[in-house]
């Protein structure tokens, strides 16, 4: 396993929409097992292939609940419900968030590691984790559905003000 570089803000290539992968294999799974690593390097709970440079709909979540975490080849959310307001963060903004509203259940299908079949039903962070996750194979970034003016910068090195 590897660490990778995490893309940033103005990086084009997280403008770009991710290919379908064809074939789960073992460089798949490779490059999915790195974007855990890189993940839990910078204390994430999610990451998508475009963030590390791989333009494919592969992504990793992991809420840190005891649960395993997730490898989802090809998601898609099918079904969704409800919202919910959050304020939210991403790897690729390092220490920016901003407020949005997110579905407060979605349902998601896409094959896992092994290349079965898998249907997910998130709710809460859960929900906005899939949701943000899954809008990044398409290029698309919280920043674009941030609720406007509610953009702030938290210092790591402080306690995060409520
Ligand atoms: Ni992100």
């Amino acid at each position: 396993m590897a660490i990778r570089q995490v893309r940033l803000e103005t990086d084009e290539i997280l403008r770009k929409k991710a290919k379908e992968v064809d074939e789960v294999d073992d460089r798949i799974r490779e490059i999915l097992d790195d974007m855990l690593e890189t993940m839990y390097e910078y204390n994430g709970v999610g990451l998508a292939g475009p963030q590390i440079g791989i333009l494919k709909r592969i992504i990793v979540i992991d809420l840190y609940d005891g649960s395993k975490p997730l490898k989802l080849v090809n998601p898609r959310i099918i079904k969704q419900k409800g919202e919910q307001e959050v304020d939210e963060g991403c790897l690729s903004f390092p220490n920016e968030f901003a407020k949005l509203i997110r579905p407060a259940e979605v349902i998601v299908e896409a094959l896992n590691e092994n290349g079965k079949k898998v249907k997910i039903k998130g709710e809460g962070l859960l929900a906005q984790a899939l949701a943000h996750e899954i809008d990044h194979l398409d290029g698309i970034l919280f920043v674009d559905k941030m609720i406007p003016g509610t953009l702030h910068y938290v210092d790591p090195n402080e306690p995060e003000e409520k």
